[in-house]
């Protein structure tokens, strides 16, 4: 049976149309529900015109209270009933009590290579730290911040003179490549790590 799978973003979406691209023909999902905490989210108008359902959830309007921006967000889950719910670029940080709700259904993409660099300026962080490699990568969300089981990586050369912006921009595509493949294998019930790049 098609699993139904919800999008969260914060900004311009370029993953979460990678996923609605390759949900198409024998893929074992598709889109349901593109849910942004943020309403003025690039990502939205383009899953509206993918013929996606969206929804904005702004969570500056429930103040500090975290528990009620996650409580509106959950209920809007629930309605949509996805199988599957792939943060691409969601960029607040989930109580281990709401992952909870979501274990085993949730994924999520970093751009680093996890276990480095979890939370923010990670192309920044793995210049300043010398590496000779960066990248991204595909996991399970547990209650742990970007720390649940790996299921897929892709590689990059870091090139002397680097700046951030050159390298996030050499990281995304593998990203766009990396997500759906990871997504389809894990809907098909195979965990096993996609490794990409160098
Ligand atoms: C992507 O690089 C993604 O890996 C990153 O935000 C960007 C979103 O771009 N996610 C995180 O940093 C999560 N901690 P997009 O909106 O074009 O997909």
């Amino acid at each position: 049976m098609t699993k139904r799978v919800a999008i969260l973003i914060s900004g311009g979406g370029s993953n979460m149309m990678s996923l609605v691209q390759d949900m198409n023909g024998d893929h074992p999902c598709r889109p349901c529900i593109v849910i942004s905490n943020l309403p003025e989210a690039g990502g939205l108008a383009k899953a509206a015109s993918a013929g996606i359902e969206t929804l904005a959830i702004d969570h500056k309007q429930f103040g500090k209270d975290r528990s009620a921006f996650e409580s509106a967000l959950h209920d809007a889950l629930v309605a949509a009933a996805p199988d599957i719910v792939c943060l691409a670029g969601f960029m607040r940080i989930l109580s281990p009590a709401f992952m909870a709700k979501w274990d085993g259904r949730m994924l999520n993409i970093h751009p680093s290579l996890l276990p480095k660099y979890r939370g923010l300026h990670t192309h920044q962080r793995a210049i300043d730290a010398g590496d000779d490699y960066h990248g991204c990568t595909v996991h399970e969300v547990t209650a742990e911040l970007d720390g649940g089981p790996i299921l897929g990586q892709a590689r990059i050369a870091i090139a002397a003179g680097d700046t951030t912006s050159v390298l996030a921009a050499k990281v995304l595509p593998f990203e766009h490549q990396l997500y759906p493949m990871v997504l389809r294998r894990f809907a098909a019930g195979d965990r096993d790590q996609v490794v990409l790049g160098v």
